[in-house]
């Protein structure tokens, strides 16, 4: 099937015309003579974050891969595999229209045709921490996509947003350690004008929930300006971010301050650290994270 957008901006008026495959095979066989590829797999549920990173890998490749795929090893039973949006007319447009030239959209059988038995377990000093500790298995069921998309794209170059920080250096320690010769970019979070971060997820809040839901950036910035004055006082600083979610009728999971390149607890000397945080308003579960050098 092929999606065609005439592209008109100032800056390009390219005609893109984007193919979309349901089988492995076919995804390969439109692959065979692409060139440089960059790939950015996604959920589908698609936001302006996502179309970011499609305009940016455009910028590193020559043909622009998208997947498209609800990853039920990432779900734990109780989570919302079964209510996460399906919105594929409009993702796909919104794909095209950004000048992505392939997306693989795969149903489960494509994908899993048999149980997937065979599974990337993830260093548990960084996959079992922070997501993984409230998520067991949430980094194994996303390492095995990931490696198995990667498997089938081959891209040269795959993009990933940073709002998800944790899940980009699981992902990046899984190419090293495997030595898959994939360059790994991550990309700036994308936020609404209040800060709120863009996620799939934020179609979720109520109204009410929505003015709420920017807090937890806040939050996270109340942090780093303390970092950035100097305050070494790390867990003093994280009670009291949860202790202010809680307040307004958050139930916090964890704000933490880690070193940025391990996610370890920082020593007195690290310098680059990185604020991250996850808590539940109502039934929706936000996570966030800000950057911070001191
Ligand atoms: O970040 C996501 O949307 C998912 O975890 C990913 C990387 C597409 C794997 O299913």
């Amino acid at each position: 099937m092929a999606v065609s957008r005439r592209r008109n901006t100032a800056t390009d008026s390219r005609h893109t015309t984007m193919h979309i495959h349901r089988q492995i095979d076919a995804l390969r066989s439109a692959l065979a003579d692409a060139g440089r590829i960059a790939f950015v797999p996604t959920m589908g549920n698609l936001h302006a974050g996502h179309i970011a990173l499609i305009e940016a890998a455009r910028e590193h490749a020559d043909c622009v891969v998208a997947s498209i795929f609800v990853n039920r090893l990432q779900f734990a039973p109780n989570e919302d595999f079964d209510r996460y949006p399906r919105t594929f007319e409009a993702d796909s447009a919104a794909l095209s229209a950004a000048g992505a030239h392939q997306l693989f959209a795969p149903d489960e059988i494509a994908l899993y045709p048999e149980p997937q038995r065979y599974q990337v377990v993830p260093d548990p000093d960084q996959a079992d921490i922070l997501e993984g500790h409230f998520r067991p298995g949430f980094f194994n069921g996303v390492a095995t996509v990931v490696m198995k998309l990667f498997q089938i794209v081959r891209p040269d170059v795959a993009l990933f947003g940073k709002k998800d920080f944790q899940q980009l250096m699981v992902v990046r320690n899984m190419v090293r350690q495997f030595a898959m010769p994939i360059q790994i970019i991550g990309h700036a979070t994308l936020r609404d004008s209040d800060g709120l971060a863009l996620s799939s997820r934020n179609g979720y809040l109520s109204a009410e929930q929505r003015a709420e839901a920017p807090r937890l950036h806040r939050q996270l910035q109340a942090v780093r300006a303390e970092l950035s004055g100097g305050c070494q006082d790390w867990l003093g600083l994280e009670a009291r971010a949860m202790a202010e979610l809680s307040k307004h009728g958050w139930r916090p999971q964890y704000i933490a301050i880690r070193r940025r390149a391990d996610l370890k607890s920082p020593a007195l000397s690290d310098r680059e650290l990185v604020v991250l945080g996850a808590a539940f308003l109502g039934g929706t579960r936000l996570i966030d994270n800000v950057e911070v050098d001191v």
